[in-house]
């Protein structure tokens, strides 16, 4: 298994623990034969003493056995949880390192259940091999050796009852072992169910949905329920049809060794001891049929922690690094469509080229491809077609990460973070000073409303910062984007929350404060856009006006239509901004 190698780091763990095993499982291998002993010769041959002693040394091997298996434990235990952790942390960047349309594909509750209950069963099953799988073969070889050498006529009770019961154990296995990974599927889907509306309660109290979704979600849990109920009827089956088999040989042993006994062929205290050791051969296959058991369940489950692990980025950095202070941005040609969505392209044959310093503006009705194109730049997807130059270097070229810190973006849905306010403006520049932090709100327009909470800047978000208002975190996801001291920065959409006179302030605050940065503004109202260097009007993925304001007036119908219907309703525009 390609999961094995997580083990190695512990190889010392991972072997005392069946090592200490062996000792325990030779223990109790001796225990029925010292029993006998104290039967036919103590009991018996009426002798106190070897009772006293043999009794003694048994409660001796009783406790050292003991000891054993508490350290096979122990050290199989350890082994385990450091194999999880391993693993897990492993798992967890590989995630973070997936491209969208990976992680997209994977769908966030399936990533989830991999990560924690998916992992937790191979940790489960490492645990029970390093004990289980030393535990059942010896004691099933050694008891039949000792149950023979106390007469070979028990070896036919076994012939009887081995195949059996191996046969059971092999058709019961079988159905069971395809139902493992159907409900490791079913538990991805509840907890994609759960997930979607723990984080989307409020949309889902706002539509009072909550019926819809609890019906949505027991749904899922009875699919759940269901698999796994047939999955332990079958297994439960296994038990019972083993016992009986297990009893009838217990019976088939004391026949044979009355008629022995009698014969005077072997004493009482050995019949005893024969009863015990089929008993423990017949349970080491019972172990072996639950060895299977948990190998099929963590089989299933390794195959889906391997897949992210083996599942290779597909956005990959290159190599290229370049200090620049500046940034020119060009698309050449450019055109994109979501990975495996066909149909017409979201992007279509865009060209055109941003220089040093440039303000520009994207404006387009919602849909016509706006936040995908920016998208493009920090590669969060590559384009299908064309090139996106930075500084006149393929961003495919680029070492990631210097790709992106050259980027401020402040992305159209504000993503915050569990923490303090100064926290998450910090996630911009973590080691940037409170002075830093307060200049970069202000030009963001946020160190008003931050400062009159009583906490200020310490004033702790709650998660995902359902406790401000959207143009609250707009504001500091601005904020984060701007102490980033970028040389491209983009606000996709994120003034759509603030009022005219607001938006003014920041546009002021930004022309002063960011002169010589190049920036990328996405909008959907003229007003935030006319004092742009340059705006392109995007529709349906195709540029189809590029200038300024006033040259767009003159030369673009839809530019002039969109101006006209957006001031023809500037007044109730305005009494709608001040009321939201
Ligand atoms: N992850 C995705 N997978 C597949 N299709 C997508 C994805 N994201 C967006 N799209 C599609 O791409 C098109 C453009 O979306 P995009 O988000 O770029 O529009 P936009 O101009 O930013 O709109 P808005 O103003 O509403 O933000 C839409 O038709 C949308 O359905
Ligand atoms: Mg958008």
């Amino acid at each position: 298994m390609k999961l094995a190698k997580y083990l190695k780091p512990y190889w010392l763990c991972a072997l005392l623990s069946p090592l200490c095993m062996l000792g325990e499982v030779l223990i109790d291998l001796l225990q029925p034969k010292l029993m006998s002993k104290i039967v036919n010769d103590g009991v018996l041959g009426n002798n106190m003493h070897l009772i006293i002693s043999t009794g003694l040394l048994m409660l001796l091997l009783v406790a050292v056995g003991g000891v054993a298996g508490a350290a096979a434990s122990g050290f199989a235990g350890t082994a385990s949880q450091k194999f999880g952790n391993d693993l897990r942390k492993d798992a967890f960047s590989k995630v973070m390192n997936l491209s969208f349309q990976q992680t997209d594909k994977f769908t966030t509750g399936s990533l989830v259940t991999r990560l924690t209950n998916d992992i937790s069963m191979t940790q489960d099953f490492v645990a029970q091999a390093l004990r289980i799988f030393v535990r059942a073969p010896i004691t099933f070889i050694g008891g039949i050796i000792m149950a023979l050498s106390l007469n070979a006529k028990f070896g036919i009770v076994l012939i009887c009852a081995l195949p059996v019961q191996l046969l059971i154990l092999a058709i019961l296995l079988f159905k069971a072992a395809p139902m493992f990974s159907i409900v490791q599927k079913k538990l991805d889907k509840v907890n994609s169910v759960t997930q979607e509306n723990v984080s989307g309660a409020r949309t889902v109290k706002a539509f009072l949905r909550e019926d819809y979704e609890t019906k949505r979600f027991n749904v899922a849990n009875d699919e759940l329920v269901n698999t796994n109920i047939k999955v332990q009827k079958i297994l439960t089956l296994i038990m019972p049809l083993l016992m009986i088999i297990m009893n009838l040989s217990v019976i088939a042993v004391i026949y044979i060794g009355g008629y022995q006994t009698e014969a005077r062929e072997m004493q009482a205290g050995d019949v005893m001891a024969a009863v015990t050791y089929i008993t423990q051969i017949l349970m080491s296959l019972m172990m072996v049929g639950m060895m299977f058991q948990s190998i099929s369940r963590a089989k299933a489950s390794a195959a889906r922690i391997v897949e992210v692990l083996n599942t290779t980025p597909c956005i990959l950095s290159g190599s290229y690094r370049d200090d620049a202070a500046s940034a020119e941005i060009e698309f050449k040609n450019v055109s994109f469509f979501y990975p495996g969505h066909s149909g017409s392209p979201i992007l279509n044959n865009i060209s055109f080229t941003v220089k040093p310093g440039e303000k520009i503006a994207i404006l387009g009705s919602t849909g016509s491809g706006k936040s995908s194109l920016v998208n493009l730049i920090p590669r969060f997807y590559d384009c299908t077609d064309g090139e996106v130059l930075f500084n006149g270097v393929d961003v495919k070229q680029y070492d990631l990460e210097n790709l992106r810190s050259k980027i401020g973006f402040a992305l159209q849905k504000s993503e915050l973070f569990t923490g303090t306010i100064s926290d998450n403006i910090r996630w911009g520049l973590p080691n940037a000073t409170d002075e830093e932090v307060v200049n970069a709100a202000k030009i963001a327009q946020a160190d008003d409303f931050i400062t009159s909470f009583n906490d200020g800047y310490d004033t702790v978000i709650e998660e995902k910062g359902s406790s401000l208002s959207g143009g609250q975190k707009q504001r500091i996801s601005i904020a984060r984007a701007i102490i980033r001291h970028p040389s491209l920065i983009i606000f996709d959409d994120s003034a759509s929350a603030l009022d005219l006179g607001t938006e003014s302030r920041l546009q002021k605050a930004l022309a002063e404060n960011l002169g010589d940065i190049t920036t990328i503004t996405i909008a959907q109202r003229i007003a935030s856009v006319m004092n742009s260097d340059r705006i392109l009007v995007l529709e349906n993925g195709s540029i189809v006006a590029n200038g300024s304001h006033e040259e767009l007036l003159k030369t673009s119908k839809v530019y002039a239509d969109i101006y006209d219907s957006q001031t023809k309703n500037a007044n109730s525009q305005k009494g709608a901004d001040i009321n939201g």
